[in-house]
């Protein structure tokens, strides 16, 4: 195995002339959770200056100040910040007192253990060790990690199972193994993938793997050292990923291309899953991983949307067209908020997570919760193999496609788009709705050509953003299907451009929002044709009685009645079904946020202090 090491603590001792037949190493990419940006604080973080144990780790430990506290007491120093860095030194303590008490034999994967058994949070983990030449450990609770298999000849892998160390060496080829918390990281070298489960130890040895299953039961003498692990062997999952989906092709950026890539994102969410119906049958929809659980959903007392930030925009977009047709009361959850109240949750009620990684940490804590209480766990994500698509009773994929910039694009108009088609699943085929229904379907066909065409506002957005490049602030007011719509279009602008924007609810204007209206802060009010549009119209005459300075998103044509007289900017955008109107009104948000990040110098696919997926609390 051949991996590269790329550290501050390890650079030191490289040789890079050296070459190797077997080798192991770690790196990391991310900066750490806790402390300043800077070397100290990024890992692997180690034991101390000999390195005896070296760990990279993506979670949080949330018990790491009374760690700390008992390592100082018997002698260690702290260099960083970071809650990492009490488990090298843990490692370093549990290897030293096994031989001090005379246990020379003591193996990697026991000192593993035993840390493990101290280490309260979520953590995918990877040790190395001065100790243990050409071995890594790794392992997880709660925090995402796979295993990537990769024989150089790859052909004896294919639908094989993982055993042990021998499936990997029968035939002698040379292999890599890759661990990593995301599958972007591993496609380009391999599809063939372990997704490595809770309380699971991978032990990478002389390029050979094996997995133990630590089952939390203490050994003979109360500690893990001596606990007997049980042997994983399952199968192997190939990834349904392709390079160039992480590749840039013609665009600057992945939030550029994933914007543009929109019309083919939905096509592909909605291929094989709306029917148009033969001559007298009507038009459906079917969502193959939820047809046994329809019945279940349309009898619940409520439905419950679980997410956060894009994700929950998502719901919040479909909200309204469920209600509609299920006519069931349909409630919104922030997954944190959820877990800070320990808000109820009953065995009637069906509970939608959505979540494009299907691996945030709030969004699993809340599902956790939610199956504790006996509610029907439904998953909407975009990553086949993802926890939340793993432990949900059953649920959609949006099949978006990989999306790489920090900030989601595709997925959320995927999200809308599946949660819609949820909607007509569980309206049914009541005879009172079915016209609503059959123009829904034909609009859900059509809206890949909508999105083509919104994309043409391209350099219109760019101008704008030329407009806004120096601003404070923007404000944006929606509501009915659009109040999703302007939280979602302040999160874009807010995430990547770096500038304060706040997504205001139109009927919250007078109840304090309207107090910030002069002429010089910018206000984006959305005023497409839908059930809410004459209100818009009102809020637009309040907002220009108070000399505010507007630009006004409406359906094409309608310009002139929204701002009769002149004197807003306007934006056309292309008229579909009312339910559909968010995914087509986000397009130009997304493509401002976009111009004014590339205009103001920031980095459009890495914002700062964020991550594409948050896998702590
Ligand atoms: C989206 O632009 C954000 N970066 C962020 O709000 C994201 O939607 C949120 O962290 C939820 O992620 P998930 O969909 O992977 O659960």
């Amino acid at each position: 195995m051949v991996v590269l090491v790329l550290s501050e603590v390890a650079a030191t001792e490289l040789n890079l002339e050296e070459s190797f037949t077997t080798h192991a190493g770690i790196a990391h990419t991310r900066w750490a959770t806790h402390g300043v940006p800077a070397p100290r604080n990024s890992h692997p973080q180690t034991s101390g200056s000999g390195n005896d144990f070296l760990v990279v780790h993506n979670g949080v430990i949330t018990n790491y100040e009374v760690l700390k506290e008992t390592l100082v007491r018997h002698g260690f120093t702290f260099e960083s910040e970071t809650d990492t860095e009490v488990i090298p030194k843990l490692a370093k303590f549990v290897f030293d007192k096994a031989n001090e008490e005379g246990d020379q034999t003591v193996t990697f994967s026991q000192v593993v253990l035993e840390v493990m058994r101290h280490l309260e949070g979520a953590y995918a983990l990877i040790f190395k060790s001065r100790h243990y030449p050409n071995e890594l450990i790794a392992c997880k609770r709660g925090s995402p990690l796979l295993l990537g298999v990769k024989e150089l000849n790859d052909d004896v892998c294919n639908g094989s199972a993982f055993h042990d160390a021998k499936f990997l060496s029968k035939n002698g080829n040379p292999k890599e193994l890759f661990l990593s918390s995301d599958a972007n990281a591993i496609i380009e070298h391999t599809k063939k993938v372990l997704v490595i489960e809770d309380g699971e130890v991978v032990h990478l040895k002389e390029g050979g793997v094996s997995i133990l299953k630590f089952n939390n039961d203490k050994g003979r003498n109360g500690d893990s050292l001596s606990a007997r692990p049980a042997s994983v062997q399952r199968a192997l999952s190939i990834l349904e990923m392709e390079v160039e989906q992480i590749n840039k092709g013609k665009y600057k950026h992945y939030m550029q291309k994933e914007i543009h890539e929109q019309p083919e994102s939905l096509t592909t969410t909605m291929r094989g899953r709306l029917l148009r119906g033969g001559s007298c049958k009507a038009k459906t929809v079917l969502l193959g991983g939820l047809k046994d659980h329809l019945k279940t959903i349309r009898r619940s007392r409520r439905i419950v949307f679980i997410g956060c930030g894009t994700s929950y925009n998502a719901a919040l977009a479909a909200r309204p067209i469920l209600e509609e047709l299920s006519g069931v009361p349909v409630t919104m959850e922030i997954a944190s908020d959820l877990l800070d109240r320990q808000g109820p949750i009953y065995r009637e009620d069906t509970a939608v997570f959505v979540s494009q990684s299907g691996e945030t940490a709030d969004t699993l804590l809340a599902l956790e919760y939610t199956l504790e209480n006996g509610a029907l766990c439904v998953g909407i994500t975009n990553t086949v193999g993802s926890v939340i698509a793993r432990n949900t009773h059953c649920g959609v994929h949006i099949n978006a496609g990989c999306e790489i910039g920090v900030a989601s694009t595709k997925a959320y108009t995927s999200q809308i788009v599946v949660m819609a088609m949820l909607a007509l699943a569980i309206g049914g085929d009541t005879i009172s709705k079915q016209e609503r229904r059959e123009a829904i379907i034909d609009g859900l066909f059509d809206l890949p050509n909508k999105i083509r065409e919104v994309l043409k506002l391209d350099q219109e957005m760019k101008d704008l953003a030329k407009l806004l490049i120096a601003e404070q602030s923007l404000l944006v007011f929606g509501r009915g299907y659009n109040y999703a719509t302007a939280l979602e279009g302040a999160l874009k602008v807010k995430e990547v451009a770096l500038m304060h924007s706040e997504g205001i609810l139109a009927g919250e204007m007078k109840h304090g929002p309207l107090a910030l209206v002069d002429e010089n802060l910018p206000i984006v009010v959305i005023a497409t044709h839908d059930a809410c549009f004459s209100k818009q119209q009102s809020v637009i005459q309040q907002l220009r009685a108070r000399k505010g300075r507007l630009i006004v998103m409406c359906s094409k044509g309608d310009a002139a009645s929204v701002c009769p007289g002149g004197g807003c900017r306007v934006i056309e955008v292309p008229q579909v079904e009312d339910c559909l109107q968010p995914v087509v009104n986000i397009v130009p948000f997304q493509l401002l946020a976009y111009h004014l990040t590339v205009l103001r110098g920031y980095n459009v696919d890495q914002p700062r202090n964020l991550a594409k997926s948050v896998t702590t609390q």
